[in-house]
């Protein structure tokens, strides 16, 4: 063999591994002319496009198999560039391939210009179940029903699904590469969230894999929501899914509202009982220590008047006495001694008697001061008893325009005159039933209230107003049932309050006035007095934003009774008789001392058994049953209606420490007959006798 010849073989046998390489490789292959048409193949592009070798090579050309037209011409522009410049155009790009059956797959294409030639050889990679997979991922992704995003470890989002964009306020594309994660949370999470995500790409378990955050969409809006993040296994990559649970927290809050509303009531309910007991016992006593301090009063007074004109009257005798008899004044020794002892002892009585009458009159003025203080702390008790709502109501039928058009006066009077004042009436506003006095009180506390928040000045501003509360609204504001409502409005542009003291007010003793200034019970007062009339107070207000106190008062169709007069020219005393029955010795007594002072005969019993004797026995008539309510055995009202067998022209008065409400509620008392409340000022009580005695 020559060397020639050895040559020859070597290439030979070169050919044939290069042809077995390329007919064996389980890579389709083929090698396509400038004309588009495939002038070899290899048995794996067989076996992909379906199409024998036979009918492939020299004949077909590779556009046979490309379906999509606009593709086509994008692949076709792609082999007319290659072979003019093969590197203007990719080398690697996928395509969708038509098979002989008609089947449809897809191909990663990977080209390479033969050197020298105008051929071209092409890899052809059947990605069609990678593909497949993409696409099941890509439709997961997008339809989960949640915002969700992919995002590197710059936190910069590769992929977002709509639900994402339109979350966001930004479209997928205007996400994608060109904005952060970090951009749509809220500058107070934001350190939590960079935390986690650092946390989580050192140990994927290290953060926590659902969190809640604060989302800042386009528009500034914020939304709850909770975050569940996992890394993409083995990738720097983390998949985020958020849920919206603005909804649910801002449900949330309304029932913590509510719950603290709830909680807020329950409080004052118990501070209420507390105070009210309290208050109750202590009125008992205030009225023993404001009757006693009046009789003495009185006691004094009389002392003082006879005493002073006694001595005036002696002094002015042994004047008369000295000036007939001026040789007494000469006589030496061996006058008469006794006469003379005498005269010395009256002399020195009229100096006694002028230092006792002045001590009385001093005494009587400590009496006048105890008899302040009591009603300063009877003052007090009857706001507890407001707060705790156990005061005596006189509810009447009324416009609340009436008594504010009324109360106008009083309060240019009291305000001061940097603030103004500005009242809108509603001109059909619908009646209440209500204590116009106790209104009053409401409508001063708020008053001076505002005018304390705006010391240097500003507008206090009263409304009124028909307000219809539906259920939406009751629902939400507890304790409040719907129907037609009077409101009452009180504004101030003044301070204002925070959440803290907001959320205090009404207790009793909650001020932040200084000491002296305030004693706290302004608005417990008016808290109770509202309750009291089953309406509602709401408070809005915040620092530097003024406060409106809103106030409602169920409406009533009964119209207001034309005035009821109880100024008539009644003396306060009398002759008449009067059976006093109380059970509490103390204020038997005082009663009783009190109205003998005036004149009146007096028959006293402990208890309904002893009232009914004594009122048997009686000779004369009796004028008057003055009568607790509650006592022990036989109750006032049973009591009357024993007496009036056998007394039928007997006027009644009963007096109680319970207010009226409650003894009507109780079947005790009802409403029509005659009610004073415990403790009473003498002059008040006297005159209510003399009325009801002369009616
Ligand atoms: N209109 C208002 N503006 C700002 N703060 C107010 C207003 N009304 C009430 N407050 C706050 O509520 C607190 C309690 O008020 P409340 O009327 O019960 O007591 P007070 O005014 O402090 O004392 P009192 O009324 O017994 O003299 C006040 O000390 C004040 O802090
Ligand atoms: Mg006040």
């Amino acid at each position: 063999m020559t060397d020639q010849d050895a040559k020859t073989e070597i290439r030979e046998i070169n050919d044939g591994i290069y042809r077995d390489f390329f007919e064996y490789s389980r890579i389709p292959m083929i090698l396509v002319e400038e004309n588009t048409i495939i002038s070899l193949c290899n048995r794996a592009f067989e076996a992909l496009s379906g199409y024998s070798i036979e009918e492939v090579q020299g004949k077909l050309s590779w556009v046979t198999m490309v379906s999509d037209v606009a593709f086509l011409e994008k692949m076709k522009n792609y082999h007319y560039k290659r072979r003019i410049d093969p590197f203007s155009v990719p080398a690697e790009y996928e395509f969708l391939m038509t098979t002989r059956s008609g089947d449809q797959k897809d191909i990663s294409l990977s080209i390479t210009m033969l050197p020298g030639t105008k051929r071209s050889i092409a890899f052809l990679l059947d990605i069609t179940e990678k593909k497949k997979n993409e696409t099941w991922y890509k439709a997961v992704f997008e339809n989960t029903g949640l915002p969700s995003i992919i995002i590197n470890s710059e936190t910069t989002i590769i992929n977002a699904n709509t639900e994402w964009a339109l979350l966001s306020g930004y479209s997928i594309e205007e996400n994608e590469g060109r904005r952060r994660w970090t951009d749509f949370v809220h500058h107070e999470d934001l350190e939590r969230m960079r935390n986690y995500h650092r946390m989580r790409r050192l140990d994927e378990y290290g953060a926590p894999r659902k969190y809640e955050f604060r989302f800042v969409r386009r528009n500034g809006e914020i939304r709850h929501m909770i975050n569940s993040v996992t890394m993409i296994q083995g990738s720097s990559y983390s998949i985020a899914s958020l849920m919206d649970i603005t909804e649910l927290k801002e449900a949330e809050m309304e029932r913590k509202k509510l719950e603290d509303q709830l909680q807020q009531s329950r409080k004052l309910e118990s501070i209420g009982h507390l105070a009210g007991g309290i208050a109750h016992d202590f009125n008992n006593m205030l009225a023993a220590i404001m009757g006693y301090s009046q009789i003495i009063q009185l006691r004094l007074k009389k002392c003082h008047d006879f005493f002073l004109k006694k001595n005036t009257d002696l002094k002015k005798m042994l004047d008369e006495y000295f000036i007939q008899n001026k040789e007494y004044k000469n006589s030496g020794p061996g006058t008469d001694t006794v006469l003379s002892n005498l005269l010395d002892l009256l002399l020195d009585c009229i100096k006694t008697f002028e230092v006792e009458i002045g001590n009385v009159a001093r005494a009587g003025e400590m009496a006048e001061e105890i008899l302040k203080a009591s009603q300063r702390a009877g003052e007090l008790t009857r706001k507890l008893l407001a707060f705790a709502r156990k005061q005596t109501l006189e509810l009447k039928p009324l416009n609340l325009n009436n008594i504010l058009t009324d109360f106008e006066k009083m309060l240019l009077r009291t305000i001061r005159e940097n603030v103004s004042i500005e009242i809108n009436l509603s001109e059909d506003l619908g009646n209440v039933e209500a204590d116009a006095g106790q209104i009053e009180q409401i409508v001063l506390n708020l008053s001076l209230n505002a005018q304390d928040a705006m010391p240097d000045g500003g507008k206090l501003i009263i409304r009124t107003e028909n307000r219809f509360l539906d259920e939406n609204y009751t629902r939400s504001h507890d304790s409040v049932v719907p129907g037609y409502y009077s409101m009452l409005e009180i504004s101030d542009t003044g301070a204002g309050m925070d959440s803290n003291t907001k959320s205090r007010i009404f207790e009793p003793f909650f001020t932040t006035k200084e000491q002296g200034r305030g004693t706290g019970l302004g608005l417990a007062t008016v808290y109770g007095i509202i309750k009291q009339h089953r309406g509602s107070i709401w408070v809005y207000s915040e620092p530097g934003k003024g406060t409106t106190f809103r106030i409602y008062l169920p409406q009533t169709d009964r119209k207001p009774d034309i005035t009821d007069d109880y100024t008539g020219d009644h003396g306060v005393s009398g002759d008449e008789t009067i059976l006093i029955v109380e059970d509490q010795e103390q204020v038997r007594n005082m009663t009783s001392i009190m109205l003998k002072q005036q004149g009146y005969r007096v028959l006293e019993a402990e208890n309904g058994h002893k009232a009914l004797e004594i009122a048997g026995s009686f000779d004369g008539k009796i004028h008057l049953l003055l009568s607790d309510v509650v006592m022990p055995g036989m109750n006032g009202r049973e009591l009357y209606n024993e007496l009036l067998k056998i007394r039928q022209d007997m006027k009644s008065l009963f007096i109680s420490g319970y207010p009226r409400e409650i003894l009507s509620h109780h079947g005790i008392l009802d409403e029509g007959f005659n009610f004073m409340s415990k403790p009473v000022l003498m002059a008040e009580f006297t005159g209510k006798i003399r009325k009801i005695l002369d009616s």
